[in-house]
């Protein structure tokens, strides 16, 4: 990690051959610095083929075309560059182009066979710390619903992380994905199974985004917070593999899913109000939550409506066509997740979702 830190990766990549088969999505293939990468590979004696289709929220044709395309090339290793789609997909299809295996019988937790073809994942945004994560997330398009799918054979053989890559991410998508990060820490610290370890990465996190966010958003090119910000978000992304998400991301399951609202934009609008929930459960931690976020008087979900408020993600559900009528199927389709409901710090039902769902149109 360190600005610059591009440069190591042909050194990092020749260790596993010279077969790399680059994944993407249609604006990171656009941006000067990826052309300059790929000429780069080729002066070092790379040969590649790339596949730049990825979507938001990848839905499962994404996932197979690219395995397919991949498993023509017959790679050496896997360079996925981007947000946490891109990588999400380089994740999973590493796994499909080795293991020839189906989607659908990864979805779980370790489900995946084994370790999957080398893969080195490059972040080109601070949120969701998926560079370091053994978590992958899939649209099931037909039922409206996002899937995971969780093993430790998903980790990458490295992750780099070069916050230089950040600063044209404008101020919108860097306020939203640096709110999934605090959404990650938060969730993490305050998490049914927190671990001591994982609580100093989490609060790291959350001190250096509630710093530095607002100036990553409003002042794109100043690197000290580009840093900072990815720092927050791989810390972020260390707190999802040891101890993971609970309820807020449970919740933003169905947003994603059904209205199609940005991960992070789902997470922010919310954290607040589950925070709100779990009070009665972890007030000692959320007041040194807001220790960490520079509340000095305590008051955790003003500190995190304030920093929602500064960057601009205090949208309400409304804003993205969610209804009263929708809020029931909703919260049933929310209490499917039970891999992170089982996370949360109050045992949460069909009704608390749905109050918070109402609290949050
Ligand atoms: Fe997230």
């Amino acid at each position: 990690m360190g600005c610059g830190a591009l440069k190591q990766l042909p050194a990092i990549l020749s260790s596993f051959g010279s077969k790399i088969f680059i994944v993407t999505d249609p604006g990171v293939a656009q941006q000067p610095f990826f052309d300059l990468l790929q000429k780069n590979l080729h002066n070092h004696g790379f040969q590649t083929s790339i596949f730049q289709d990825v979507l938001p929220d990848p839905p499962v044709d994404v996932f197979e075309t690219c395995a397919a395309q991949a498993s023509e090339f017959k790679p050496s290793c896997f360079l996925g560059i981007g947000g946490g789609s891109a990588l999400d997909v380089t994740k999973i299809v590493a796994v499909l182009e080795k293991h020839h295996c189906s989607l659908a019988s990864l979805f779980g937790i370790d489900q995946v066979p084994g370790r999957g073809t080398p893969s080195v994942l490059i972040s080109t945004t601070a949120g969701t710390g998926s560079e370091v994560t053994p978590i992958a997330v899939v649209s099931d398009e037909e039922n409206q619903l996002k899937k995971g799918i969780v093993s430790d054979f998903l980790i990458a053989n490295h992750a780099v992380v070069d916050p230089n890559l950040c600063t044209t991410l404008p101020a919108w998508p860097t306020a939203y994905t640096g709110m999934d990060a605090l959404t990650h820490a938060i969730e993490a610290y305050t998490n049914r199974y927190s671990v001591p370890l994982i609580d100093g990465y989490a609060i790291e996190a959350i001190r250096l985004i509630a710093r530095y966010l607002p100036t990553a958003c409003h002042h794109g090119s100043d690197l000290a917070a580009r840093y900072a910000m990815s720092r927050a978000s791989m810390l972020g992304g260390m707190c999802l593999g040891s101890v993971n998400t609970a309820a807020v991301h449970a919740l933003a399951y169905p947003l994603g899913g059904r209205f199609k609202v940005p991960h992070g934009v789902a997470n922010s609008l919310l954290l607040p109000h589950v925070m709100e929930f779990n009070m009665p459960a972890v007030a000692e931690r959320y007041q040194i939550v807001a220790e960490a976020m520079g509340r000095g008087d305590g008051d955790v979900v003003a500190a995190v409506d304030q920093l929602s408020a500064e960057v601009g993600t205090n949208r309400t559900m409304t804003e993205f066509g969610v209804t009263q009528d929708e809020l029931p199927s909703m919260a049933a389709d929310a209490m499917q997740v039970t891999r992170l409901l089982g996370n949360n710090p109050r045992e949460m039902c069909e009704q608390d979702a749905l109050a918070i769902y109402q609290a949050a149109l």
